[in-house]
C-alpha cells in the first residue's frame, strides 16, 4: 500500500481528537476512535443508570465478543484467550506459573522490557534461575545464531519483547518461533507494541503464550490487556494468584482450576473496558493489520527521513525491519525538554528512560530518547509540522 491509497480522510474523521492535536504518542496510549469511545461511555451510562451486575448481565454479548475478536485478530482459539488489566500482569500471570527451578536458564533479548528484567531478577533471587541475554548483531537485531548456540538442556524459557518500549526495533518473532519449536523450549512474547501495529498470527510466530495492551496500538481504553495461552499449555500452568472466577470449591477442602485461559483472569475487572477492547478491535480487524502496517511504517520512515535531516538530531532506532515507533536525541535540548515544549505546541510525544530499557540504553550508552510514534491516523502534514517543530532553533 502506498500512503495515497489510505482512506486517511475516514481515518480522521472518525477520530474526534485528530482535529485538536498532532498525537506521536500512541506507543505510549493512542487516541480511541469514535465507535471505542461510545462504546466505552455507553457501557458506563449503563452502569450509571441500570447497575454493573445488571449491565453485564444485559451486556453478556458484547462482553463476550472480546474473546471471539481477541482470538480472530492473534488466529487464536477464543478459550485461550483472557482478559487482564494491563500488559505486565498479564505477562506476570504466566511468567510466575512457569516451574522454573535452581539452574535453569531463561533466555531474553537484550531490548527488553524493564518490568520483565525486574520479574527475571526476582525469580532468580527467589529460586535461582539464570538469566543470559542474548546478544544483538550490528543492527541491533536479536541475533539468532546466537540463540540456537545458546540452547542446552537448562533452558526453560525463551521470552522476548516483540518490539521494545523505545526504540523502532522489530524482532524475529517468527525466526525465534522456529528455535523454540525446534527445541521444545517454551516461548513467551511481549507483544505489548507490536498488537495493533504489526499483524500477529500465534500459530505462525510458533508462541505459546503472549502479552499485550489495550491502550497502545488497538486504540483501546486505558486499563485493559490481554493474554494468550496455548491450549496445551493452559493445563499445565497453575496460576500463581487464583479467585472464584478462575477457580471453583469443590469442597471444604479442594478447589477445581478452569479449563480455559480464563483461570488468569479476575472475577473482578474493568467490563466497560473489556467491552470496548473488543470493539477497538473488531475496528483494527476492518482496517486490515497488514494495511495498518504498512501505513503506519510509510508515516514512520517519512518521520525518520525528515528528523535525519536536521542538523544535531540523531536517530536511535535500531532494526532492519523498523515500526512506528520513532526515537531521536537532539544536541540541543534534552529529551525531556523536546517533550514539554513539544506538548505546548500541541504535538503529544513522550520519553523513554533508562528505566524501560535498561539493558539496551546501558549498553548503548543512552540515558534517555525523545519517542515520537505514529499511527495510521497521523497525517503527512503533522509529521511535516512536527520536524518543522524541532528544526525551529530553540530559543
Ligand atoms: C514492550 C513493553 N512491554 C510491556 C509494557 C507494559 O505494558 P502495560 O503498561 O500495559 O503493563 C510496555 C509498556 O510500555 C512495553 O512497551
Amino acid at each position: 500500500m502506498t500512503l495515497s491509497t489510505f482512506d486517511l480522510r475516514r481515518a480522521r474523521a472518525e477520530t474526534r481528537a485528530a482535529a485538536q492535536v498532532v498525537h506521536l504518542n500512541n506507543a505510549g496510549a493512542s487516541l480511541m476512535p469514535i465507535a471505542v469511545a461510545d462504546a466505552l461511555y455507553a457501557y458506563l451510562r449503563r452502569e450509571e443508570f441500570e447497575g454493573g451486575y445488571e449491565t453485564a448481565a444485559a451486556e453478556q454479548p458484547a462482553l463476550e465478543s472480546f474473546y471471539t475478536a481477541s482470538a480472530r485478530l492473534l488466529n487464536a482459539k477464543s478459550s485461550e484467550i483472557a482478559f487482564i488489566e494491563n500488559a505486565t500482569r498479564a505477562w506476570d500471570m504466566v511468567f510466575y506459573a512457569l516451574p522454573l527451578g535452581p539452574g535453569d536458564r531463561i533466555l531474553t533479548s537484550h531490548a527488553e522490557y524493564g518490568s520483565n528484567l525486574i520479574a527475571y531478577l526476582q525469580r532468580a533471587r527467589q529460586c535461582g534461575v539464570k538469566i543470559d541475554v542474548i546478544p544483538a548483531d550490528s543492527d541491533g537485531v536479536l541475533d539468532l545464531d546466537c540463540l540456537q548456540s545458546m540452547i542446552d538442556q537448562h533452558v526453560k524459557l525463551i521470552s522476548i519483547s516483540h518490539i521494545p518500549t523505545g526504540g523502532g526495533l522489530i524482532n524475529p518473532a517468527a525466526e525465534i518461533g522456529q528455535i523454540a519449536r525446534q527445541h521444545g523450549i517454551p516461548y513467551l512474547l511481549d507483544a505489548c507494541q507490536s498488537i495493533g501495529q504489526l499483524p500477529l498470527d500465534v500459530d505462525a510466530i510458533g508462541c505459546d503464550l503472549l502479552s499485550a495492551t489495550g491502550r497502545k496500538y488497538l486504540r483501546g481504553p486505558r486499563g485493559t490487556g490481554l493474554l494468550y495461552v496455548a491450549q496445551p499449555w493452559i493445563s499445565r500452568l497453575e496460576p500463581p494468584l487464583l479467585d472464584q472466577h478462575a477457580a471453583e470449591l469443590t469442597s471444604p477442602t479442594s478447589y477445581q482450576i478452569r479449563d480455559d485461559a480464563r483461570r488468569f483472569e479476575n472475577w473482578e475487572c474493568f467490563f466497560a473496558g473489556k467491552a470496548a477492547l473488543g470493539q477497538a478491535i473488531d475496528y483494527a480487524l476492518d482496517w486490515g493489520l497488514p494495511e495498518i502496517a504498512d501505513r503506519v511504517g510509510d508515516l514512520a520512515n517519512r518521520l525518520r527521513a525528515s528528523l535525519r535531516a536536521i542538523d544535531g538530531i540523531t536517530i536511535t532506532d535500531q532494526g532492519r525491519q523498523q515500526c512506528g515507533i520513532v526515537t531521536f536525541t537532539d544536541q540541543r535540548r534534552s529529551a525531556d525538554e523536546i517533550q514539554k515544549a513539544a506538548r505546548a505546541a500541541g504535538f503529544n510525544t513522550s520519553v523513554s528512560s533508562g528505566s524501560g530499557m535498561f539493558l539496551d540504553f546501558s549498553r548503548r550508552n543512552i540515558s534517555e530518547v525523545v519517542r515520537a510514534s505514529v499511527h495510521y491516523f497521523n497525517s503527512e502534514d503533522e509529521i511535516d509540522q512536527f520536524c518543522a517543530f524541532i528544526a525551529a532553533t530553540p530559543e
